[in-house]
């Protein structure tokens, strides 16, 4: 049995004391003994303050929207896998089609940030998901491998730190999610291109659902056999919603 995941993904949203009120109210309403997963991705000057206030016993984990595909040096503006692994952070997302669209994310720079993540023990939520009109152009099974080429180049040990998220880019912030169906769909073959590499991998691996992912439909997606949580934007920063995900999920 996978484990659920249930992360947010804030993007450009949340000053600190928005930020640190809406950790706080997470960790006073959700159940210490669910067994879900529950990760908080703020932005970068957010991670360190939020995790001064984490309470073990509720088990949220920090995550990063994004990291540099340097290590170190002359990068003005970077922030780096390993100064992430020193504020407290355990998992970084690579990837998001945001990053891949307008900051021109190659595959290439996606693949130098994934092994830097991996390297400095940071768990890696790798995005993938295809444009509406690839969609339309039935061509979205093949998008979508192409874009897990660089999780397959990985070794099975790096591999086991990885968590794929689905994210259709036509259903990410317009209300209009992927099916139960569709995603079922995708995640199954997903899954599929994975045991390609390696059949145990691909069984434990956690596939997350992200796109219009709200209170309203996350019980009917997380419920989908290979759907193992989710990767939640605009739903995850409001208190109550974000909570009914995780109910949802456990
Ligand atoms: P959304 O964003 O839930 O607002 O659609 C999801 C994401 O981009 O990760």
């Amino acid at each position: 049995m996978r484990q659920k995941i249930v992360a947010a993904n804030w993007k450009l949203n949340k000053t600190l004391s928005e930020g640190l009120d809406l950790v706080n109210f997470l960790q006073s309403k959700v159940n210490e003994h669910d067994d879900v997963i529950k990760i908080i991705c703020p932005t970068f000057p957010l991670l360190y303050p939020i995790k001064e206030i984490l309470d073990s016993s509720k088990k949220f984990y920090l995550g990063a929207q994004n990291c540099s595909a340097y290590e170190r040096g002359a990068y003005t503006g970077e922030v780096s896998a390993s100064i992430l692994k020193s504020v407290g952070c355990e998992y970084v997302i690579i990837g998001h089609s945001e990053r891949r669209k307008m900051f021109g994310e190659t595959e290439e720079v996606l693949f130098q940030k994934l092994n830097l993540a991996l390297q400095n023990q940071l768990k890696v939520i790798y995005c993938v998901g295809e444009e509406l009109d690839q969609r339309k152009e039935k061509l979205h099974f093949n998008v979508v491998k192409s874009q897990l080429d660089n999780l397959l180049k990985l070794s099975n040990e790096q591999l086991q730190n990885v968590i794929i998220a689905y994210e259709p880019v036509w259903a990410i912030g317009t209300g209009v999610n992927a099916t139960p169906k569709q995603a079922q769909e995708m995640h199954a073959y997903i899954r599929e291109i994975v045991a390609t590499k390696d059949a145990d991998i691909a069984n434990a691996i956690p596939i997350l659902y992200g796109g219009s992912c709200n209170a309203m439909n996350a019980g009917q997606l997380f419920q989908q056999k290979d759907i193992d949580g989710g990767l939640i934007g605009s739903a995850s920063l409001k208190g109550e919603e974000f909570l009914q995900i995780i109910y949802a999920a456990s």
